[in-house]
């Protein structure tokens, strides 16, 4: 009985890793596969890179006047074209965009909002594509009070 109830958690785990799991967000790993990048995949990407700079600009205090948000993630087309389309990818698409578009208004309290965006990147890849999430976990501004 406790075999049995171990192998089907194995057996999720399992399942939820390999959902999305070669889309580490590790660059250059394509050269070995023969599958090309979709275009949500690169756009992921380049979001990934530009947050991780403004994450130092934020740590060193030097906040760029023009702050970027984003709004291809509605339209960008994903491996699995359907996932994009979905009402699930859509609505959280939008929150996702709110918290970016936010971030241009709070230049007092960015550390905060910051974060407050990364949390919509985690929540999207919950549902849809948890390999990343090891990576953009990385994202996060360190000793943020979020109740301030
Ligand atoms: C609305 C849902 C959604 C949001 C919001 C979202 N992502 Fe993604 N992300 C995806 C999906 C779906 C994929 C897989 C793309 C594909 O398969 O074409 C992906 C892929 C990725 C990848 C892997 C790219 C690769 O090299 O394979 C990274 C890294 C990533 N996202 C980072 C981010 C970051 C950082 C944010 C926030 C700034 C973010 N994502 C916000 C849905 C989302």
């Amino acid at each position: 009985m406790k075999i049995q109830y171990i192998t089907i958690v194995v057996f999720c785990l399992i399942m939820l890793l390999s959902n999305c799991t070669d889309n580490k967000g590790k660059t250059g790993n394509s050269r070995f596969t023969m599958r090309e990048d979709s275009e949500m995949t690169l756009l992921m990407r380049d979001m990934y890179e530009y947050y991780d700079s403004l994450k130092v600009n934020i740590e060193e205090g030097e906040i760029p006047k023009e702050i970027r948000d984003f709004s291809e993630v509605h339209s960008a087309v994903s491996t699995e074209p359907e996932k994009g389309k979905s009402e699930l990818y859509q609505a959280m698409a939008t929150v996702y965009k709110e918290s970016a578009d936010r971030l241009k208004n709070k230049k007092n309290d960015m550390p905060k909002y910051f974060n407050l965006m990364v949390d919509n990147c985690m929540n999207c890849h919950q549902q849809m594509c948890p390999g990343p999430m090891v990576v953009i976990e990385k994202l996060y501004l360190k000793d943020v009070n979020l109740l301030e």
